[in-house]
């Protein structure tokens, strides 16, 4: 089955305003239109409403970098899924390296923001991915599974499909260390088959987008893009330049 791909930048904590709408308004010119391939801008919060309004093409979607999973209420600094719903996105990360590890997400959290994204009709990005010590210890994939595991937990069959899952080698990300085209493939694969169980379901595993992140540079780009179970990738550092975002979404 032929997957689209999906090439997301990932901006984290950069751009203000007039910064984003600038970047987004000169890719849409440069880039030609796009058939087998989706672009996801992934600003701040602050500039979400700003270029959901600059973007005009088809093949260009908005997404957030994090949610709390409640609808409303008292949780003073929390956007919700509903919130990100109405300015107009449609994929949210979740469980970004960043967020376990410098804001302490659990699984747990995350399970709970990814279901109530589904809830809001928002496809969530569930990243995964394990850290240098326990990549050397040989617990790559029991890491990986227990993520997939517990942050897709009680997640129906109908659901699963409107997931997107990013892998993410925390030792890769902003190091410029990348994982080598033969060390993303077979943790991707692992993940096909990890879904495969999860869901009991082969095409909902078949038809699942697995992107690469860290250290993705168009230098890069093109290598990691051949192999079979890599279906896109989140772009973090090189994502933040017109150039480097560009020849990264023509990846070849
Ligand atoms: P990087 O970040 O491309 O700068 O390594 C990727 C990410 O954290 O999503």
């Amino acid at each position: 089955m032929a997957r689209k791909s999906l090439v997301a930048a990932n901006w984290k904590m950069h751009k203000t305003i007039s910064e984003a709408v600038k970047f987004v308004e000169e890719l849409q010119k440069l880039v030609e239109s796009l058939d087998d391939r989706e672009v996801l801008i992934v600003p701040p919060f602050t500039a979400l409403h700003a270029v959901g309004n600059a973007l005009n093409r088809g093949d260009f979607f908005l997404g957030a970098q994090n949610c709390f999973w409640e609808e409303k209420g008292a949780y003073t600094g929390e956007i919700s899924p509903v919130m990100l719903k109405d300015v107009g996105c449609s994929y949210v990360l979740v469980g970004h390296s960043e967020r376990r590890n410098i804001f302490g997400e659990t699984d747990e959290m995350i399970s709970k923001k990814v279901k109530a994204l589904l809830r809001a009709g928002l496809s969530p990005v569930l990243c995964v991915g394990e850290k240098l010590e326990e990549r050397e210890a040989g617990q790559t994939f029991q890491v990986v599974e227990r993520q997939l595991k517990e942050g897709l937990l009680d997640i129906d069959v109908q659901s699963l499909a409107k997931i997107v899952i990013a892998y993410e080698p925390v030792w890769a990300i902003g190091t410029g260390k990348t994982a080598s085209p033969a060390q993303a493939q077979e943790v991707h694969t692992f993940i096909r088959s990890t879904i495969e169980k999860i869901s009991g379901d082969k095409s909902v595993a078949e038809g699942l987008r697995i992107l690469y992140g860290g250290s993705v540079k168009p230098d890069n780009v093109d290598e990691l893009m051949k192999e079979p179970d890599i279906d896109g990738l989140l772009v973090g550092g090189a994502s933040l330049e017109v150039s480097s975002f560009k020849r990264i979404i023509e990846y070849r």
